[in-house]
């Protein structure tokens, strides 16, 4: 089985990167099943309905989330219904939405499961204990089990990947919006990668226009958040091979912009 997971979408200038490479992408590695997180793909704060259905539309299989699901007031109207998403699983219980889901893929089932972390995050359940309880309840049906776990340390991710090694597939980290060069198989045969950065505007400070960014931290004043509707685009993914097993086999990064080309990065290793 083979997984291609985008990390943080954000806004137009993401979606229209998605539009642009997914295809070429997808062309390139055959990914068995597509995977995005959308948690700031409507104008940097959550997704709307039309954004969900477009993403499914254009190639996308299933969508995971972070800490700005609600972002968008519609999610509550449409979350129940939307199958191929998930949102973090250890939100309270009174959330609207689902933590984990399973796919089917030809003769194989996909657990995927999405967390958030706590450090320097708003208050929520514990993480680690949510993974013990989903993984329990997945593994009864499947080996094939990715987590997203969306979370802002690099301490708390690299702590999850580890508590997860030779319990799931994969522990991919989002949140940060920017790309860590960490991509690696844990001694356990779990693919990890602390944070596999962010697809939407290259030239500003994590997908927001730069200049209120950098106001803010100037002046301590709070400054409005812009997200640029367009401009350049910078697309931050993996590409993970799982055995029969369940467990991974290789895990690739993938970084896609003015600086590093589509036709110049990565290896040849998973050419077809
Ligand atoms: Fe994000
Ligand atoms: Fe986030």
């Amino acid at each position: 089985m083979r997984i291609l997971f985008i990390g943080d979408i954000v806004g137009k200038v993401g979606r229209e990167a998605i539009t642009e490479i997914l295809p070429k992408l997808k062309q390139r590695y055959r990914p068995t099943v597509t995977i995005v997180n959308a948690e700031n793909a409507a104008h940097g704060k959550g997704i709307t309905e039309k954004i969900y259905k477009q993403l499914l539309r254009e190639g996308v299989d299933f969508i995971t989330m972070g800490n700005h699901t609600y972002g968008q007031r519609q999610i509550y109207e449409f979350i129940q219904d939307a199958k191929r998403m998930v949102r973090p699983a250890n939100f309270p219980e009174e959330a609207p939405g689902i933590g984990m889901r399973m796919i089917n893929l030809n003769d194989k089932k996909l657990a995927i499961i999405n967390l958030q972390g706590r450090s320097f995050m708003p208050v929520i359940d514990d993480p680690f204990k949510k993974a013990d309880q989903l993984i329990q309840e997945a593994q009864k049906e499947t080996n094939y089990i990715f987590v997203d776990f969306h979370a802002e340390t690099t301490s708390e991710k690299n702590a999850m990947g580890w508590y997860l090694d030779g319990r799931v597939s994969a522990v991919v980290g989002t949140h940060t919006h920017i790309q860590t060069a960490d991509e690696r198989i844990l001694n356990q045969g779990t693919a990890y990668i602390t944070d596999v950065g962010m697809t939407g505007y290259y030239d500003g400070i994590l997908g927001i226009n730069r200049d209120e960014v950098i106001t803010r931290f100037i002046t301590s004043l709070p400054q409005r958040h812009v997200v640029p509707d367009e401009g350049r685009s910078v697309l931050s993914g993996v590409v993970i091979d799982l055995k029969e097993d369940g467990s991974a086999k290789k895990i690739e990064r993938i970084l896609i912009n003015d600086d590093h080309p589509f036709d110049s990065f990565g290896s040849n290793a998973f050419k077809i």
